[in-house]
């Protein structure tokens, strides 16, 4: 089995329910006329869109992620959104730890370790960010935090091709500055070699690990035709539906 290669979307909290719908509206009419080959485009929208786009994807190629979800299935958790929900509206992703969850909302490796479990309960894939700070990366510790944080999340965790991870190393996102791609490629093999020692040579083979910092259709050619980069999870540019749509065109023509 060849892995897919997932360009997606990360809105973050950004556009307003118009904007959203005519984006997605639009994103929904680009893919349809369009050979996808092995090229999955996933929109992670802000929670209050969710229903909205999941409408979108049943139309068309598209699928829809969530940016967090709750640790816990129902009950009395005020303001918080739980894996059952998401699946009943037909949500496909779902984003887990990402450096922002954990910088400004306290999300740790095992409450990652948590959603990763709840959302394969609910057959929701999980795109698990991992990725090391400026200062870890000065300190020449990038490979001990990378290796904590997916142990961290991993922790007794069965996985069958449910699963996708993304590299964002913390430095490049929404900075301007992106990991060169070697040094991404450096990363993603390291995870591989991980999930090889971890799982299996089948599961690390055919696991999608995405690059995220800083993509755009100007660099995106170079990290994807690296060996061990998947795709990309992006930020900024994915709120553009030029350059959304350009950089899925270099993806599915690579
Ligand atoms: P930017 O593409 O804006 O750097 O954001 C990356 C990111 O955090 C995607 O999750």
């Amino acid at each position: 089995m060849m892995r897919r290669i997932i360009i997606a979307g990360n809105w973050k909290m950004n556009k307003t329910y118009s904007e959203s719908e005519e984006f997605l509206s639009e994103m929904a009419n680009f893919t349809e006329t369009k050979d996808l080959k092995n090229v999955d485009v996933v929109i992670c929208t802000p929670a209050l869109y969710l229903k909205l786009a999941t409408g979108f994807a049943a139309k068309s190629k598209i699928f829809i992620g969530a940016q967090n979800v709750s640790n816990f299935d129902f009950g009395a958790y005020t303001g918080e959104i739980s894996a059952p929900m998401l699946k009943a509206i037909e949500c496909s992703f779902c984003i887990i730890g990402h450096s922002e969850r954990r910088k400004y909302f306290g999300d740790t490796d095992d409450l990652v370790n948590a959603k990763l479990k709840i959302l394969q309960q609910n057959k929701i894939i999980p795109i698990v960010c991992i990725g090391e700070t400026l200062e870890e990366r000065e300190a020449g510790i990038t490979e001990d935090v990378v290796v904590n944080q997916l142990e961290g999340a991993f922790r007794n965790i069965t996985v069958n091709n449910d699963v996708v991870i993304a590299y964002e190393p913390v430095w490049a996102i929404g900075t301007g500055k992106t990991a060169t791609p070697a040094q991404a490629q450096e990363i993603h093999s390291l995870i591989r070699s991980w999930l090889i020692e971890n799982y299996n040579h089948e599961i690390a083979e055919n696991m999608s690990i995405l690059y995220g910092g800083s993509v755009k259709p100007d660099n995106i050619r170079e990290l994807l035709i690296q060996p061990d980069i998947d795709g990309g999870l992006i930020g900024g540019a994915s709120l553009d539906m030029g350059k959304m749509k350009e950089m899925i065109n270099i993806a599915v023509e690579l």
